[in-house]
């Protein structure tokens, strides 16, 4: 039976989201229906509002999320009801070209559920990132759930879905950052502290915050900043040498995605280092560099899809991270808020007052 609950709906762009009844069919072949516990708002979800990724308006928002499997459709033998999972928009397919090579993070052909929520008029609605967790329930593909140690806070475990992943897996898997090495990451938001806390995580002893915002950069030195750089106050390139001997820094992580921030991550770098782009550009945005740079600043200019994780592997390792107190997911939550409280916390996210407001059912 069709069940009908509650959701967040981007009905045009650049409109404030509202409250809406949708209809969630049964889970088909190879799908699950998964009741949300709770649900981060991701600059992303704002992205889609504002028709910065595509235009197929509406959407049902919200893609950071854990919750329980309520009902699994046929052939489901992954998860079963009752289980909890988090949800993640990287469920590969096994088969396609980047699968075949073994390097399923890259997964071109990843799984959603082919069967679709609507609105009370009929109305495909378009799941964010394939999920659309601002809703008591939602409809994904079997895959997408991944099954996590029950004891987390539903509230923390939602975030590895998509922004502290991305952030995390920004920082070790796509910069490779190591021992001993030194990171800048530009932007200091959820994705962008995420970064720095991977990169607490794997040894990097200069770790060095950059944010137009104050407040922003106090709280990146409590996932573990060593040191800060207000952006607006200060040419952030020359900062970053100064606070590495001069050279730069190994690998530099623009979590803002814009064009200056991209340029000072290719610059900021030293000889040989890694660039890494995590945070998402609107489609007008280009950038213009001497080719001759490209070439003799050597090294890496990479982006970073989802922190090119692997949610079977990363998740599950992740959560016992953070169970054994070696990652602060807690210190993402700035507050908990209603599912009718979306459109507010996007005003706080756009004015810095949160890292991470998230939407418990
Ligand atoms: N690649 C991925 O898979 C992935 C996943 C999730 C989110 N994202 C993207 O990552 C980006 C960050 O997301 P978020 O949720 O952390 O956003 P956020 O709004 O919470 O954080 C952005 C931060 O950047 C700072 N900032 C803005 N302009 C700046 C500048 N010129 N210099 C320095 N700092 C500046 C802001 O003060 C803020 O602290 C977004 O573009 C989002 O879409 C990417
Ligand atoms: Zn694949
Ligand atoms: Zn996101």
């Amino acid at each position: 039976m069709p069940q009908q609950v509650r959701g967040v709906v981007a009905h045009s762009k650049g409109k404030p989201v509202s409250l809406e009844t949708i209809t969630i069919p049964d889970p088909g072949p190879g799908e699950a229906l998964v009741q949300v516990q709770a649900c981060g708002v991701c600059h992303t979800d704002l992205h889609y509002r504002e028709g910065g990724i595509n235009d197929e308006f509406p959407f049902l928002l919200g893609h950071e999320a854990a919750g329980i499997v309520e009902s699994v459709g046929e052939g489901v033998t992954d998860v079963v009801p009752g289980d909890f999972v988090i949800l993640n928009w990287r469920a590969v397919d096994g088969t396609c070209r980047a699968c075949r090579r073994g390097e399923p993070w890259y997964c071109f052909s990843t799984h959603n559920a082919t069967r679709k929520m609507t609105l009370a008029s009929g109305q495909e609605l378009s799941p964010a990132l394939g999920i659309g967790a601002f809703a008591e329930k939602t409809l994904v593909h079997s895959g997408q759930c991944t099954k996590v140690n029950p004891a987390v806070a539903p509230e923390v475990a939602g975030l590895l879905g998509c922004g502290v992943m991305a952030g995390i897996g920004a920082a070790i898997n796509t910069g490779g950052v190591g021992r001993g090495d030194s990171i800048a990451v530009i932007g200091c938001g959820g994705v962008g502290d995420a970064a720095i806390a991977g990169a607490k995580l794997a040894g990097a002893s200069t770790i060095i915050a950059v944010d137009t915002d104050h407040r922003k950069l106090r709280w990146a030195t409590e996932f573990g900043a060593t040191h800060t750089i207000n952006a607006r106050e200060n040419d952030v390139v020359e900062a970053v040498k100064a606070l590495t001997g001069g050279n730069g820094a190994n690998v530099v992580i623009d979590a803002v995605g814009r064009p200056e921030t991209f340029t000072q991550a290719f610059y900021a770098r030293d000889l040989a280092g890694t660039a890494v782009l995590v945070g998402v550009p609107t489609p007008e945005m280009t950038i213009d560099l001497p080719l001759i740079d490209v070439f003799g600043r050597g090294g890496a200019v990479k982006s970073s899809w989802y922190g090119d994780c692997l949610p079977s592997r990363d998740f599950p390792m992740l959560v016992d991270l953070h169970l054994q107190g070696r990652l602060p997911l807690e210190k993402f939550v700035t507050e908990t808020v209603g599912l009718d409280d979306v459109e507010a916390a996007f005003a706080k996210m756009h004015s810095g007052e949160v890292l991470r407001s998230v939407v418990v059912m």
